[in-house]
């Protein structure tokens, strides 16, 4: 007998690697690496965490619900049609699972965020990457690409790691040309730091159609990527699916408190805007003013061209030398670029100090 084998599609999987957390013999000052929240979790979702500490023998609330009708109230949506999950992560690799299989494929765009390709080998399905333009997702290529094979299209809005995003009448137009059989997933991760009068999340598509979801997490502007929680507005024929495969208690009960906490604080979710708003201009000038090439971005992240993998990798390491922690991200098929979050003031001058320096001397 041989020994037990994987489906096929997961041996193709080259796991995630997430951005480095510290460096080797060295302090970090700071991490810059993984587009968490820059000003840290809110103080009420940490005093709402802590609270829940006694509580830890129980079982979570399986539905959410509180923390459904929080999110519900906050968005102005019915709580009915969504779902929390396991940071959006999961709810992404269940949406795969529940609607893509072997002899599927899932389109993406080239240098989208890599867990749809990564979600679509896991469920036996392939990954099919349409090219971008000026490193944005082109709708016409995205289309162009669909077959009769095709049951899902990913795309994240903004898009992670290259800050663009896509007009609501780009993101409409894309709807509007795929088959009603191919759920189109519209993954916002980054929706609270955009200010463009021409973007939208995805609510308005969602309700008007019935094959769109929309995907959100508190990793990013809410600072809870540590408790993992994110969650998914869809037709209720979507929401029904997602209920029945999610495991039943999929939310942790210091995950809910936390995140209904950090709803609530909206001077904390401000601050954390208003921070983005002031420190990615400034970088992105900055870094350009150096001759470095940033990409115009609406996240809480920059993407900066190098010219070469050597200097991007070289950047990387002198960085890594000064404290700062950046991600090198050649598995988007970018070894060309780094990718920097926005973090405080003092780290983004710490950050300009150190490539100013690395410039001068290369
Ligand atoms: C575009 C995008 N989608 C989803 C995620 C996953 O977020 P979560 O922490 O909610 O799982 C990330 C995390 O970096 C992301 O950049």
């Amino acid at each position: 007998m041989s020994a037990p084998s994987p489906r096929p599609g997961i041996k193709k999987i080259a796991p995630y690697v997430p951005g480095k957390d510290s460096i080797d013999g060295r302090a970090t000052i700071a991490k810059l690496s993984s587009n968490e929240g820059a000003l840290g979790p809110s103080p009420k979702a940490m005093a709402a965490y802590l609270k829940a500490a006694g509580e830890l023998h129980r079982y979570p609330d399986g539905d959410s619900s509180k923390l459904r009708a929080a999110i519900g109230r906050h968005y102005g949506l019915d709580p009915d049609r969504i779902v929390c999950g396991t940071g959006s992560d999961e709810l992404l690799n269940l949406l795969v699972r529940a609607y893509c299989g072997p002899g599927d494929e899932l389109i993406y765009s080239q240098h989208g965020f890599l867990m749809y390709a990564l979600n679509a080998l896991g469920a036996g399905a392939t990954p099919v990457a349409a090219p971008e333009a000026d490193y944005c997702a082109d709708v016409d290529a995205l289309l162009a690409k669909v077959s009769d094979r095709t049951r899902m299209v990913c795309l994240a809005n903004p898009n992670n790691p290259t800050g663009s995003y896509l007009s609501k009448d780009d993101v409409r137009r894309l709807q509007a040309g795929l088959p009603n059989n191919v759920l189109l997933v519209i993954d916002a991760a980054y929706a609270e730091y955009v200010s463009r009068n021409d973007y939208e999340s995805g609510v308005e598509l969602v309700d008007g159609a019935e094959n769109v979801v929309m995907t959100r997490t508190f990793s990013k502007i809410y600072g809870l990527g540590g408790v993992r929680l994110g969650w998914m507005y869809g037709p209720a024929a979507i929401v029904d699916v997602m209920n029945r495969l999610r495991q039943p208690f999929n939310v942790t009960l210091p995950a809910q408190v936390a995140g209904i906490a950090a709803l609530g604080d909206i001077a904390h979710t401000d601050a954390s805007r208003t921070n983005n708003d002031i420190w990615l201009p400034w970088l992105s000038a900055e870094l350009g003013r150096l001759g470095l090439r940033p990409l115009p971005s609406v996240g809480n992240f920059i993407l900066v061209g190098f010219g070469s993998k050597a200097r991007a990798v070289a950047a990387n390491d002198w960085m890594m030398s000064d404290g700062l922690i950046p991600r090198l991200v050649a598995g988007y098929g970018l070894p060309e670029h780094l990718r920097i979050t926005i973090g405080t003031e003092a780290e983004m001058k710490a950050v300009r100090e150190s490539l100013s320096r690395f410039v001068a001397h290369s």
